[in-house]
């Protein structure tokens, strides 16, 4: 998350006027220093982005692809209404343990359930749970298009699909890297999702741009 913290005075008003962490959002990412989790969580922003996105489309089931400590399926699963559950899918046993000790301490442990394993071996297993109202990728780059077939599988009318760091740091349209697997897999997903028909799609700039898409 450092990169996300270097702010204009504008955004610096605006993260502390709309979109601060509250204390137990500051325990879980101060502690996921401590153990030694990469610093690649979404900014206070884009957490507080989905948990109004949730809320306003009266999201109960929510998967999300790339848990790492928990942060954003935090923001999300504290949106969700009681009897709502989100579904966060993590590569490491690490990531997953320590995500789960902090979900208890917030209170989270009946909303958000997180499952190991390659996402692509997991989402097969998800089939009796689907349709779900709002899916979050954020996981492996290179993935991202077949991240968005399996979310376009498990989408109903009004899904909202949403997948993080379009401008993978600015390089994305960067003539010199687009050899790089990444920056190959979030390109392919970026046109996919622009150009399905199913869905109506745009960028939305926080941080490193979240696109966002509404299945019809
Ligand atoms: C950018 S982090 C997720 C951040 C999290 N959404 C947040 O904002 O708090 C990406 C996570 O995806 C996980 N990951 C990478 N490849 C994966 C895969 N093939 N399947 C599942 N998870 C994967 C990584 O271990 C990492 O924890």
């Amino acid at each position: 998350m450092s990169k996300l913290n270097d702010l204009s005075p504008y955004e610096q008003f605006l993260r502390d006027t709309f979109h601060a962490d509250d204390a137990g959002l500051q325990r879980l990412q101060s502690e996921a220093e401590k153990a030694g989790l990469p610093a690649i969580s979404i900014g206070p922003e884009q957490g507080k982005f989905l948990q109004v996105l949730v809320q306003l489309t009266g999201a109960r089931k929510v998967l999300e692809i790339g848990c790492l400590g928990g942060y954003s399926g935090a923001w999300i699963a504290r949106a969700l209404p009681a009897g709502g559950k989100l579904i966060s899918l993590e590569l490491e046993e690490k990531h997953a343990a320590f995500t789960r000790k902090q979900w208890a301490s917030l209170g989270l442990a009946d909303k958000a359930e997180v499952r190991v394993g390659p996402a692509l071996e997991s989402l097969p297993g998800l089939a009796d749970e689907a349709p779900f109202d709002l899916i979050f990728i954020d996981a492996d780059k290179n993935n991202y298009p077949a991240y968005l077939e399996w979310a376009l599988r498990y989408s109903r009318p009004g899904t909202v699909i949403l997948g993080d760091n379009v401008s993978m740091g600015g390089r994305l349209a960067d003539p010199d890297r687009q050899e790089n697997p990444g920056i190959r897999g979030m390109r392919g997903f970026a046109e996919a999702m622009a150009g399905d028909a199913r869905l109506v799609s745009t960028v939305v700039p926080y941080a490193d741009g979240i696109a966002m898409a509404v299945v019809k």
